[in-house]
């Protein structure tokens, strides 16, 4: 068996799949960053399967397989948000959230996008560090009865112009 990942295009049948890792991945991988009934909160928000497969929809979402079976999942919505990023448990820390984010970053190249941004849970922080996104502001976010802290972070993709004289002509 392959136990290397593969990248696709998300499908409207995955919507079941994709909400269960959703719910596994907050449920096994948050709990040092956030309380139970914060993360109770957060989970539910995949509970009408429906919904949650009509957001990943709307977005240009990339499932992650191994051997074909969906093992995370990340969005890109329009050119320059990535929308969501979850890595079933049992393939964590594996290097398929980098491959997600990478592969995200290369898309929001292809739709012109200067720059990339996303609200980033306090767990998923370092991968996005890891990937050369830099923090700009902590934010509050109301779910239920529930306040969770996230961080939006960004990432230039255009390199600054740099500082160095026009090329001479040749004679
Ligand atoms: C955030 C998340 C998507 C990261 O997925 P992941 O596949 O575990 O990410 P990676 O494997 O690329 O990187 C995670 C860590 O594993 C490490 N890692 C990567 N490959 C590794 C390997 N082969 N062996 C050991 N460690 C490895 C990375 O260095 C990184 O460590 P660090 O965080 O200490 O820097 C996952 O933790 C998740 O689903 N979290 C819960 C939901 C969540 O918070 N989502 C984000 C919402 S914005």
């Amino acid at each position: 068996m392959s136990t290397t990942p593969a990248l696709r295009p998300y499908l409207p049948s995955d919507a079941a799949r994709c909400a269960a890792i959703f719910r596994a991945s907050i449920e096994a991988l948050t709990s040092d960053d956030y309380g139970d009934e914060q993360r109770r909160a957060w989970a539910a928000t995949a509970d009408d399967v429906a919904a949650f497969g009509a957001r990943l929809a709307k977005s240009l979402t990339l499932v992650a397989t191994i051997s074909g079976e969906p093992i995370g999942f990340g969005s890109l919505k329009g050119a320059d948000v990535i929308d969501m990023l979850y890595v079933d448990p049992e393939f964590a820390r594996r290097g398929v959230g980098a491959l997600l984010i990478d592969a995200l970053t290369r898309l929001a190249k292809g739709r012109g996008a200067k720059q990339l941004t996303s609200e980033v849970s306090d767990t998923a922080k370092a991968s996005f560090e890891n990937q050369g996104f830099v923090a700009q502001r902590r934010n509050l976010i109301q779910l239920d009865d529930e306040w969770l802290a996230n961080t939006t972070m960004l990432k230039p993709l255009v390199a600054a112009d740099p500082a160095r004289p026009p090329t001479s002509k040749l004679h």
